[in-house]
């Protein structure tokens, strides 16, 4: 049987006494699968991936990462498996320095000193950061926060990733430069929350589109963005 990258049935969630942000979502991506999750701004996209990692718990329905169920007692085991880019970069990197942020997951698993410190700056020169090594987050921009964080993440080897909002800060050479890495990247599963649909449109093949709470379109992400009428009612116009 082959394998199910992430897997979500029936999931409804709602933030303590309001109403559900997050109504019956079911949906699955299979390994290879690179899935753009779309949705105008308070949609959900952001509660939706926190409940994929465990960090919210939705009021129903199952979510299965690798095929294992996400429940407080398997989260150490599908974190290990799962890089997460959080909307707000500062969320992620709190080392005194951004070297130490992107040894500490390996050194966390016991990765030598010397060989996390060699992937580490490996990672922030492929970003534009190795001068900056020794800096602490907030002496970088926000673009470079955002690319500190996914040195980060990506120093972790994940099989599944999940990005929010990863271009957010970045100029077009740097958001070229960020598809090609992703593009690269041997990962099982992408998936990947933004409002950039052309960049979204360069790294993945399929869409999801979060309105009202639910899943309302799943298909190939190309003839989606040629579907300007769709998008627009949705709330997603082309070119805004
Ligand atoms: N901590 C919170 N408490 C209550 N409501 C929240 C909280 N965080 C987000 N929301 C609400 O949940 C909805 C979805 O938010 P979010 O998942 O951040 O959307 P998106 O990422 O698509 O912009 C919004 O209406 C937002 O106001
Ligand atoms: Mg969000």
């Amino acid at each position: 049987m082959s394998q199910t990258g992430v897997a979500v049935q029936n999931l409804v969630y709602a933030y303590s006494n309001q109403q559900p942000v997050l109504q019956d979502i079911s949906f699955t991506l299979k390994v290879g699968d690179r899935v753009a999750l779309m949705g105008p701004t308070g949609s959900g996209k952001s509660t939706l991936l926190e409940n994929l990692i465990g960090l919210k718990q939705p009021l129903s329905g199952k979510i299965w990462i690798n095929d294992i169920p996400v429940e407080p007692k398997t989260l150490p085991q599908i974190r290990r498996n799962i890089g997460f880019s959080f909307q707000d970069a500062n969320d992620q990197l709190f080392m005194p320095t951004i070297l130490e942020d992107v040894t500490f997951g390996p050194r966390n698993y016991g990765v030598p000193p010397a060989i996390a410190i060699d992937k580490a700056r490996h990672l922030l020169a492929e970003f534009g950061l190795e001068a900056y090594a020794n800096r602490s987050a907030h002496e970088l921009s926000g673009g470079q926060r955002r690319l500190a964080a996914l040195a980060a993440i990506l120093a972790l080897e994940p099989t599944i990733l999940i990005l929010d909002e990863p271009t957010n800060g970045l100029d077009p050479a740097w958001r070229r430069h960020l598809a090609q890495v992703l593009l690269k990247l041997p990962v099982q599963v992408i998936l990947i929350a933004s409002h950039d649909l052309n960049w979204l449109s360069k790294v993945t093949q399929r869409a999801l589109v979060l309105s009202g709470g639910r899943i309302a379109i799943d298909s190939d992400i190309q003839p989606l963005l040629q579907d300007t009428d769709t998008l627009d009612k949705l709330g997603l116009p082309v070119g805004w």
